[in-house]
């Protein structure tokens, strides 16, 4: 396995953080830039070598202990809170399910909008039923809805190095978006959609009970606080969404488009980072 300082160096420069100066071996073979420490990173260095001897993997314990924290910003000030409407116990098609199974198994076997119609799969999500963390995008893309699993195409690509950053992985989380099935085109979900399919993410939400919830894009963020507002205005505060911290941050999508936005989604990430150990 690849030296994880490495990693997380390369990590760090692809997300346009700034550089980190780390001790000893590291700081002379990962002098700042990403080509060499993509280098460094192929290096047969692991420190994970169980093989190792136990003096020396104790010598390097301390640089390898939550690199993500190096420079990263305080817990922002609260936001909005909002309050999701009540589960009624009787009338609610949705209040019998359960389990995260049920909820997907319902969602794969509904037609509930227009999208329905022209999906190959319906994306429910996916992720650990005891995951702390949810991340919320905005809708399945050509291969997701090819697959039937959510962010498995370029974005998720870079998410689960956005993930890896912060010392998490794919299946630790929950991964799903505001709607089930992928838009035409992939064009941004209408209102009458997003209202159709809601309630699902609410039920998702509400069986996993996370810690924190992370908005990707304006479409997430819009949805769960129940407001229009720029990405701008809802980024960098703690909002609540039943009572459950909630941050958001710039799509995955949008940082392929737009680098300049990778360095505040790696503030934002790591402020819900903070946020999983509170
Ligand atoms: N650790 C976990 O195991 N799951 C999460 O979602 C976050 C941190
Ligand atoms: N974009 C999203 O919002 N969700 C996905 O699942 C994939 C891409």
């Amino acid at each position: 396995m690849a030296d994880p300082r490495a990693r997380y160096l390369r990590q760090q420069a692809e997300l346009g953080g700034n550089e980190v100066v780390l001790d000893g071996l590291a700081a002379r073979r990962l002098d700042g830039s990403a080509a060499k420490a993509q280098e460094a990173a192929a290096a047969p260095t692991s420190t994970d070598d169980p093989t190792e001897s136990p003096r020396r993997r104790a010598a390097e314990a301390p640089s390898r202990r939550a690199d993500w924290r190096i420079g990263a910003p305080p817990i922002p000030e609260a936001g909005m809170s909002i309050v999701s409407p009540a589960i009624p116990l009787v009338g609610d098609p949705l209040a019998g399910l359960e389990t995260l199974e049920q909820v997907a198994e319902r969602i794969r076997s509904t037609y509930c909008c227009g999208l329905c119609q022209t999906r190959k799969n319906a994306v429910p999500g996916e992720g650990s039923a005891t995951a702390k963390l949810v991340l919320v995008g905005e809708g399945p893309g050509a291969t997701e809805d090819e697959t039937g699993r959510p962010f498995v195409g370029q974005a998720g690509k870079l998410l689960e190095d956005i993930l890896s950053a912060i010392e998490l992985r794919r299946e630790d989380v929950f991964i799903c978006n505001v709607v089930k099935c992928r838009p035409p085109q992939n064009r941004k979900p209408q209102p009458d959609e997003i209202e159709a399919c809601l309630p699902y993410l609410r039920r998702q939400l509400a069986i996993l009970k996370p810690r924190v919830i992370l908005a990707l894009g304006t479409t997430a963020a819009e949805t769960l606080l129940g407001v229009k507002k720029s990405l701008g205005a809802l980024r960098l505060k703690v909002h609540q969404y039943d009572g459950i911290p909630l941050v958001v941050t710039y799509h995955p999508a949008a940082l392929l488009r737009n680098p300049n936005w990778k360095k505040p989604t790696w503030d934002d990430v790591r402020i819900a980072r903070q946020l999983l150990d509170r």
